[in-house]
């Protein structure tokens, strides 16, 4: 571990279970056994600390619900990637009036990626009246004692400071799967690409440590998940901050050599971090998924640079076309993001020539959307919206072909598929590489097996199978 990542140690994390005891005793004594309500917002990365809040929240004694209607306490873990996602977090917070106004004893905490933002604490604490906390993820493992604070004093809670960031292990988890299990291998993020907020909500670059990771992975496997997503937001930076020399594959074939039948995938890599040793990794174990999400934002050299991407678009198909030479097979997604600031029609056109040459499986598309205090945000924008729309929608239209193309190409092939659940009177289950297929008819009892299937029909956004 580096100076500057700060392990949070066992005397502050006993401290926490005091204070799940205190609150557990402060129900019994009231004699009513109380429910809790968790909404997540934005990614995986927040998905995975809404199932440690969800631990930290069963700890103390509450029950999960799935509605903030009388719920005792309510935790909004929200996003701050763009401003409609967080538009969504002021109206349903701001409706929360009305289920405390019939439960008045309920506790109502915003967390997550906004409450890293100074100017949204803010507004909370002025015009959020009925918000009794906030606190950053940097936080997180305090939430006990912010619960507690606000049972056992009635008054409101700001844990908002801001820092470098830490990492607490053990803290109590809830998984809402039986099967996929989300395993974060390093939080933050210390890229600063002008158009994103993460690095300032979430901190700098901080790895667990690699057996930390392991005997995570190992219990999972032994409680029967099969499938497991490793989180990061580059995790092709893992391990730089530990110094002992391991890097993210290192991390990922050990992970692959732990006894068991279960697929390994992970996300986010950063293309600039992304290595042929990397590739090979992936190749040479049949654990890990041939998928790999590697966004390249956008296709034109000026905005990458402006987007302090730090690679080229030349740079970014050689190094597709490196990966796919290891694995014919690979599944490729990415994200795309149109209408950066100052981006010209020629620009965006750039970006879509990428796409054509490219052919991911599935993309990501986000029109710009300028974050508070980010550099990009500083930039002249002169494009108009309704431009930015139809530039959109081109994307939007090309992908949706190419998608559908190689969805076309699975017809009449046979893959190892995980039957993960039952959705409109059929059984779902994914590819390795992470395609939805669908498989009507098929027996239930196929749920949480790896099975082959073959495909027989293809739409753009999943496939249709049939278990052999
Ligand atoms: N760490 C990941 C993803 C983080 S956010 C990565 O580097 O790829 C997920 C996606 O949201 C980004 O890949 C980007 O495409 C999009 N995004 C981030 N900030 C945005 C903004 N200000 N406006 C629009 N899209 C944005
Ligand atoms: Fe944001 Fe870039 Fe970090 Fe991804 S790599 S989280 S896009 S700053
Ligand atoms: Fe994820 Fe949104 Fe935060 S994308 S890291 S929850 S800003």
């Amino acid at each position: 571990m580096n100076s500057t990542t700060t392990l949070i140690t066992n005397q502050q994390l006993q401290a926490q279970q005091r204070r799940c005891g205190d609150i557990r005793a402060y129900w019994e004594a009231q004699g009513r056994a109380p429910a809790a309500f968790v909404e997540t917002y934005g990614c995986q990365q927040n998905e995975a600390d809404s199932e440690r809040i969800r631990g930290m929240l069963e700890q103390c004694g509450y029950t999960l619900q799935d509605t903030a209607e009388a719920a005792d306490v309510v935790v909004f873990n929200t996003c701050a990637v763009r401003e409609h996602a967080e538009q969504r977090v002021f109206g349903n917070l701001g409706a929360l009036v009305h289920t405390k106004r019939r439960h008045p004893a309920q506790k109502i905490f915003l967390c997550g990626c906004m409450a890293g933002q100074p100017d949204v604490v803010e507004r909370v604490r002025r015009s959020y009246l009925h918000v009794d906390g906030v606190f950053s993820t940097h936080h997180l493992w305090e939430f006990p004692t912010l619960l507690w604070r606000t049972l056992s004093t009635g008054r409101r809670v700001f844990a908002d400071a801001d820092g470098p960031g830490s990492i607490a292990e053990g803290l109590p988890v809830s998984r809402q799967s039986r099967l996929k299990a989300w395993v974060s291998v390093m939080y933050g993020c210390n890229n600063f690409c002008t158009y994103c907020i993460v690095p300032y909500v979430r901190g700098r670059e901080r790895s667990r440590r690699m057996e930390d990771v392991m005997d995570e992975v190992r219990a999972l496997v032994e409680d029967g998940y099969k499938d497991i997503t490793l989180l990061g937001q580059n995790v092709n930076s893992y391990g730089q901050d530990l110094g002992q020399g391991a890097d993210f594959s290192d991390l990922l074939s050990a992970l692959a050599a732990l006894p068991g039948d279960f697929l390994l995938r992970f996300m986010t890599s950063h293309p600039k971090d992304a290595t042929p040793k990397l590739f090979d990794t992936m190749a040479a174990s049949p654990r890990i998924a041939k998928h790999i999400h590697l966004p390249f934002q956008a296709g034109n050299d000026r905005v990458l640079a402006a987007m302090n991407r730090r690679y080229t678009a030349a740079q970014y198909l050689a190094l597709v076309e490196r990966a796919r030479a290891a694995m014919p097979e690979l599944v490729l997604t990415s994200d795309v993001i149109v209408g950066f600031p100052g981006e010209t029609e020629a620009e965006f056109e750039d970006t879509l020539r990428l796409v054509e040459q490219v052919r991911c499986d599935a993309l990501f598309t986000f029109i710009y959307s300028p974050r508070p205090g980010t550099p990009a945000a500083r930039l002249p924008d002169p494009a108009e919206r309704a431009e930015k729309l139809r530039w959109f929608d081109r994307l939007c239209a090309a992908q949706n072909r190419i998608s559908e193309e190689k969805h076309q190409a699975y017809v009449g092939k046979t893959l190892r598929v995980l039957v993960d659940g039952q959705e409109d009177g059929a059984l779902t289950a994914r590819t390795g590489g992470g395609r939805l297929v669908r498989l009507p008819g098929a027996d239930p009892a196929l749920i949480g097996a790896f099975c082959p299937a073959e495909i027989t029909g293809a739409a753009t956004w999943s496939l249709v199978g049939r278990p052999l």
